[in-house]
């Protein structure tokens, strides 16, 4: 019996309002996040989803938990790391908020218009700080230098498992289409998947995880 039973996966951007219509945020769909939950749920894991806006629908059976900013998501990770084994760290969190969160419309000016922004907290570091047994698996976007710079992530987040993206502005890494990855694990293995479906990608990472924790 596998002893990495409770899988937890992040999907999606976040969301983070300016007023109550309007927000800043990223090109995200979640698809990456949903296809390991749908994985890991089918391979006999208990799953539980946090997810960011998007339009695709959660699959069977996986508990399900819908939030918008990355603040209401630390909080959801925060508590589900309580009850899980292993976290997928696949959301694309805003790295910053407006300062100000306004309670009504922004009216239109003449004048131009600044938004302070203000930092967001790194989940995922957070979650490497205190991992214990877990496993950690994390992702990467990155415009250059992606194998240099995924090692460097998967070591100050204290990652178990990276995969690591490079963004092309041809070849977008969100959605349904095949792309590229490169996955790195904590034992220095690199291993490039070229041209893969985000199935193919979720089934590799979790055969990853089952073999570092019987390993
Ligand atoms: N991540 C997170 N909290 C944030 C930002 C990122 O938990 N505030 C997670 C992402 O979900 C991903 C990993 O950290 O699994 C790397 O995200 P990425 O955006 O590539 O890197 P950053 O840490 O934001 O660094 P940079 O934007 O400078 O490359």
């Amino acid at each position: 019996m596998n002893p990495v039973t409770r899988m937890l996966v992040t999907a999606g951007p976040t969301r983070e309002r300016i007023d109550p219509i309007r927000f800043i945020s990223n090109l995200s769909t979640g698809f990456m996040g949903y296809e390991i939950a749908r994985a890991a749920k089918s391979r006999g894991y208990k799953v539980t989803l946090i997810s960011g806006p998007t339009n695709l629908v959660p699959p069977r059976g996986v508990n399900f938990i819908s939030v918008e900013s990355a603040r209401q998501m630390s909080l959801a990770v925060k508590a589900g790391l309580k009850n899980s084994d292993c976290l997928f760290m696949a959301s694309a969190v805003c790295d910053w908020r407006p300062a100000k969160n306004r309670a009504t419309k922004l009216k239109r000016t003449n004048k131009a218009l600044s938004l302070k922004l203000v930092k967001n907290p790194d989940i995922l570091y957070g979650a490497g700080r205190k991992k214990k047994r877990k496993i950690l698996v994390g992702f990467a976007l990155e415009s250059a230098n992606l194998e240099k710079s995924a090692k460097k992530k998967l070591r100050k987040k204290n990652l178990d498992i990276i995969a690591a993206n490079k963004i092309d502005k041809k070849k977008s890494a969100f959605g349904k289409g095949l792309t590229d990855v490169l996955i790195i694990t904590k034992t220095g293995n690199c291993k490039r998947l070229k041209r893969v479906t985000k199935n193919t990608i979720a089934n590799y990472l979790i055969d990853k995880v089952e073999e570092l924790w019987q390993g």
